[in-house]
């Protein structure tokens, strides 16, 4: 009885926990450290938008050697497993991996007529967003 209580108590405390995370990344700027100051604006991700409709590990993969699907990888950031330059071990740089994942689904989606994502670069990296959340950002900072 008094496990259960610590486990309903648990359960609470880990919902609320995911709730506050969830807010934190319902909309987020990607900006992957290892590329250094960016040649381009940031690009803005509705989190959880897209989460709502796709599963988790579509974009969460992990693979093995022979391209089988072997883990989900929630929680880490692609440049944990894809460096700015191709390795060995991982064939798909870290710009390539973005590129081919975002733009190859929104281009599956348009090309069966349904409603998908931009594909044109400044859809993407776009200016005005990126500048704000910069700008919005450097007020935080300054405080
Ligand atoms: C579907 C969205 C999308 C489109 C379209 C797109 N990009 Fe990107 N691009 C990204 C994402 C996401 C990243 C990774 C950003 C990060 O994590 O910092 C990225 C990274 C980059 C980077 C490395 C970071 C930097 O700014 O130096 C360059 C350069 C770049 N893109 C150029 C382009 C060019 C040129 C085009 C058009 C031919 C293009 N992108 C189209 C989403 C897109
Ligand atoms: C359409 C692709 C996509 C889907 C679907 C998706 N994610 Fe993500 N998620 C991303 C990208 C891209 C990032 C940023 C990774 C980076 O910057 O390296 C991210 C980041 C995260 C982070 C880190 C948050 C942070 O602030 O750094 C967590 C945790 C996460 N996702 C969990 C999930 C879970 C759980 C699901 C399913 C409910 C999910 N994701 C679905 C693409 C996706
Ligand atoms: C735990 C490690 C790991 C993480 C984290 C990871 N990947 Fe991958 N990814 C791989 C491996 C391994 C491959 C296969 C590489 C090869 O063929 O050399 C791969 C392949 C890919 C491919 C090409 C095949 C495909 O599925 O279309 C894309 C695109 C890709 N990753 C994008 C991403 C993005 C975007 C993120 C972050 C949301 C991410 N990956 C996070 C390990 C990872
Ligand atoms: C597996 C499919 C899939 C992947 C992967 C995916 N998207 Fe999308 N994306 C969509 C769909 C579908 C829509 C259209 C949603 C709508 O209009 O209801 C969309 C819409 C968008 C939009 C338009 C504004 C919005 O949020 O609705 C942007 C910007 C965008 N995606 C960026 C990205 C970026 C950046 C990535 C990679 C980190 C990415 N997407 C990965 C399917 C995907």
């Amino acid at each position: 009885m008094r496990n259960l209580k610590i486990m309903l108590a648990m359960a609470v405390f880990l919902a609320m926990g995911a709730a506050l995370a969830w807010a934190q990344d319902d909309v987020m700027f990607l900006n992957s450290k290892p590329l250094g100051p960016h040649e381009r604006p940031l690009v803005k991700f509705t989190h959880a938008k897209h989460s709502a409709n796709i599963k988790c590990v579509t974009c969460h993969h992990n693979y093995d050697q022979y391209f089988n699907l072997v883990d989900d990888s929630e929680g880490m950031s692609c440049h944990e497993c894809h460096k700015v330059a191709p390795t060995p071990k991982n064939k798909i740089s870290l710009t390539t991996a973005f590129h081919k994942q975002c733009k190859s689904c929104h281009e599956q989606a348009a090309s069966k007529g349904k409603p998908g994502g931009p594909v044109m670069c400044g859809e993407c990296h776009e200016r005005k967003s990126s500048d704000e959340f910069l700008a919005a950002q450097a007020k935080k900072a300054k405080k």
